[in-house]
């Protein structure tokens, strides 16, 4: 028997912990996905950029089975997530810790029970346990002494906390980020990001991906970064290619600028 593949990611020199494969997706008429290609690196950051309605989410929920491609592949490792059965696709999202948008916390609950909820739901660990694994994590993202508090008592940057708290609760491997910054002002964007670098350190074989348009942030903390426009991964690069690449619709969308092909 032949070794398996090694498929390892051109940009950082890793080994690819998620592939897509000429992944196509179309919703009716509107063809958002055209053949994405695409290796997330194991143990690094990856940043997915692009415009609004560009199809970055829709990339990111087909990695945890929320969406099938019509077309292409996606393998985690050496899986073809094409091959797993239902029971085998829900092991798998264990694997996996999703930041949201709207955090999507339970109102009801305080922070502590937000974040120990999935271990409460999904594991038999004992009542000491969950104590000890929830306050570290709220001391990682330095919570500590909000773990009484409702959700309707938190700013928006600690609700984010939480939110990164509870996707890391069972030691995923592999963080998934959608828009983590998104109605933060700069400096409680800055922090948060600063947070996701922290998470990473804290966790070498962790693998980050990260859907935003904050360009800032790709610089501060990207490892790869991968630009989407037109259904398919335009660029790649590390952020300082991203710096220099003389492609005018990168380089209108990297400096915002209202001067330059894309249509606004
Ligand atoms: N479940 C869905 N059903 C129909 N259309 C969808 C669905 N999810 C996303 N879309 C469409 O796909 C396109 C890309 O959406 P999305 O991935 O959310 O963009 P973004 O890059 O802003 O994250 C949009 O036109 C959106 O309306
Ligand atoms: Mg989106």
């Amino acid at each position: 028997m032949s070794a398996p593949d090694r498929h390892i990611d051109p940009i950082t020199g890793q080994p690819a912990a998620i592939r897509y494969v000429d992944v196509r997706k179309s919703f009716k008429d509107n063809h958002v996905l055209r053949g994405v290609n695409l290796m997330v690196p194991q143990g690094r950051v990856t940043f997915i950029i692009g415009r609004s309605g560009t199809g970055k989410s829709v990339t990111l929920k087909h990695i945890m089975g929320l969406l099938r491609p019509d077309a292409g592949k996606i393998f985690l490792g050496d899986t073809d997530l094409d091959t797993l059965n239902p029971r085998e696709m829900r092991a798998l999202r264990v694997r996996f810790g999703m930041v949201f948008q709207h955090a999507a916390l339970f109102d009801s609950m305080n922070v502590f029970d937000n974040v120990a909820f999935p271990l409460r739901e999904h594991t038999r660990k004992s009542h000491a346990e969950v104590e000890q694994r929830v306050m570290e994590l709220l001391a990682q993202v330095g919570l500590s002494d909000a773990r009484d508090r409702l959700p309707s008592d938190l700013s928006g940057g600690m609700t984010k906390r939480v939110g990164l708290a509870r996707a890391l609760v069972r030691e995923p491997e592999f963080l998934l980020y959608d828009e983590p910054t998104s109605g933060l002002d700069p400096v409680l964007a800055a922090a948060m990001d600063q947070l996701i670098l922290d998470t990473q350190r804290a966790n070498p074989q962790l693998t980050s991906l990260i859907i935003s348009h904050d360009m800032s942030a790709v610089f501060r903390i990207a490892d790869k970064v991968a630009f989407l426009a037109d259904g398919v991964v335009l660029h790649e690069g590390t952020a300082d290619y991203f710096r220099t690449v003389a492609d005018p619709l990168v380089r209108q969308f990297v400096t915002g600028s209202l001067d330059g092909p894309m249509v606004v």
